[in-house]
């Protein structure tokens, strides 16, 4: 099946889609149950976090073992059960509770794949987990409920997260639902943008436009104008808008049933070697999008990566030097300080990005790039970000005027390029069984259009 054509909209493909995920997990888990020597496995939710000393929740996080098998982000104190050869049970904790909404009586699509028992205190969940045999447990150490205390057994977590690496159709379905809330925000931040909006103001046309409070995001919106934008995670949205907005910077997603989305884009106020900055970023970031292919070691695109931008910079004259050269004496680092990209999923930069295989084990990151977050062979079903950046950092552009490179740099072009923050352009892309990948950002874009 085909599942690029199919949306949540058409109930049979989702069910028939659903069906499949909730197979290829039951298979995924009765197979590191067998590797681990364990019976059975139960996986908390997770439970309500609180400030010290204080009465006032975090946002609670769903561990995201639970939200792979349902749809539900909202569930504190829940719990699954996976057995072998058995439909997989869902306590389901809806208490009784004035002070807060809880949850709703289970109901949707998902329902009837579940041993469904609906209790009203997280204490009467203890005797449906209480199994014979031996107990895989999965969730924080505070998820504990009596003598069910999570062990997390790498056995049987290893080949769990290595797996999860490869999505299923109904995974696609759902980051391409997430991916498509992203595009229609990221338009609406860029009419705020040309409407000289602040940082904050961008940021609520951003939420308006999903429908999603700043709670349910899949991380905190990065929402930068001018300088800003050099500051890779930007944590704060100023409320004053500048005198000036010379560009715009927004990282930020949105979530389809416990699926992120990731999604950068830069935009410019017409300046034309800034903007001749982005046009070249997005033709090298097209590149290397295409190479999200099978048997492609993700490392190459890092490296690859680290060759657009010498072709970038010397392309505008931003540095003039040989691109060897560039590369040679770590030219490109002091502009691009950060990974290619990551996995994709339940989480944004979603777990296994360097394990060697279902036993576990690390592949090394390249030789000088730290911070690159997967390592791993592309395989069909993976879903990765590509996000190439050029940025202006002030920290680093002193460190490169240190050296002897810094003879080949236009600094007066740096200083007006530096007014405008950088260039991240970041897609999510999924590695298909052969040929071209799918870019879900891109499609979700164009859709719009
Ligand atoms: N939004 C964080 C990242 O791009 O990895
Ligand atoms: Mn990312
Ligand atoms: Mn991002």
């Amino acid at each position: 099946m085909n599942s690029s054509r199919i949306t949540a909209a058409d109930p049979n493909a989702l069910h028939t889609l659903y069906e499949a995920h909730l197979a290829e997990q039951q298979r995924r888990t009765e197979h590191a149950l067998r590797r681990g020597g364990f019976d059975a496995l139960l996986i908390a939710s997770g439970i309500e976090k609180f400030a010290f000393l204080d009465d006032r929740p975090y946002v609670f996080q769903p561990n995201p073992h639970f939200k792979l098998w349902v749809p539900l982000v909202r569930h504190p104190d829940s719990w699954l059960v996976i057995r072998p050869g058995h439909k997989p049970r869902l306590v389901y904790v809806q208490p009784e509770d004035y002070w807060h909404v809880p949850p709703e009586a289970p109901s949707g699509f998902w329902v009837e794949h579940f041993e469904l028992i609906v209790v009203r205190k997280a204490e009467e969940a203890l005797p449906y987990l209480q199994l014979p045999g031996n107990l895989a447990i999965v969730g924080e150490a505070d998820a504990a409920l009596g003598d069910i205390i999570p062990n997390n057994p790498p056995e049987v977590l290893n080949p769990l997260h290595y797996a999860r690496a490869v999505k299923t159709g109904y995974e696609l379905l759902r980051l391409r639902e997430a991916s498509a809330l992203g595009a229609k925000a990221h338009l609406a931040s860029q009419r705020a943008f040309r409407d000289g909006l602040s940082e904050a103001g961008i940021h609520r046309a951003y939420l308006e436009s999903c429908g999603l409070a700043e709670r349910d995001l899949p991380y905190g919106n990065i929402v930068a104008l001018n300088e800003h934008a050099a500051v890779l995670h930007y944590q704060y949205q100023d409320e004053r808008a500048p005198a000036q907005s010379l560009s715009l910077l927004v990282d930020a997603g949105a979530h389809s049933c416990g699926y992120a989305s990731d999604i950068t884009r830069t935009t410019g106020n017409g300046d034309a070697a800034f903007q001749a900055l982005i046009d070249a970023m997005d033709a090298a970031q097209l590149r290397l999008v295409d190479q999200v292919r099978a048997g492609v070691d993700y490392r190459d695109i890092h490296l690859a990566s680290h060759r657009e931008i010498a072709g970038v910079l010397r392309q505008l004259g931003i540095v003039k030097m040989d691109e060897e050269a560039m590369l040679a004496q770590g030219v490109t680092s002091a502009f691009l300080p950060h990974g290619i990209g990551h996995l994709l999923g339940l989480q944004v930069h979603d777990i296994g990005g360097f394990m060697a295989g279902e036993d576990g084990g690390t592949i090394a990151k390249p030789q000088g790039h730290p911070y690159l977050r997967l390592t791993r062979v592309l395989q069909p079903g993976m879903v990765v970000t590509i996000e190439p950046g050029l940025y202006f950092i002030p920290m680093l552009l002193e460190k490169l005027r240190a050296t002897p490179a810094a003879a080949s740099v236009d600094w007066a072009l740096v200083k007006h390029l530096s007014a405008f923050g950088g260039v991240r352009i970041e897609d999510d892309v999924a590695c298909r069984e052969a040929g071209a990948p799918e870019n879900l950002t891109r499609d979700a874009f164009a859709a719009l259009a």
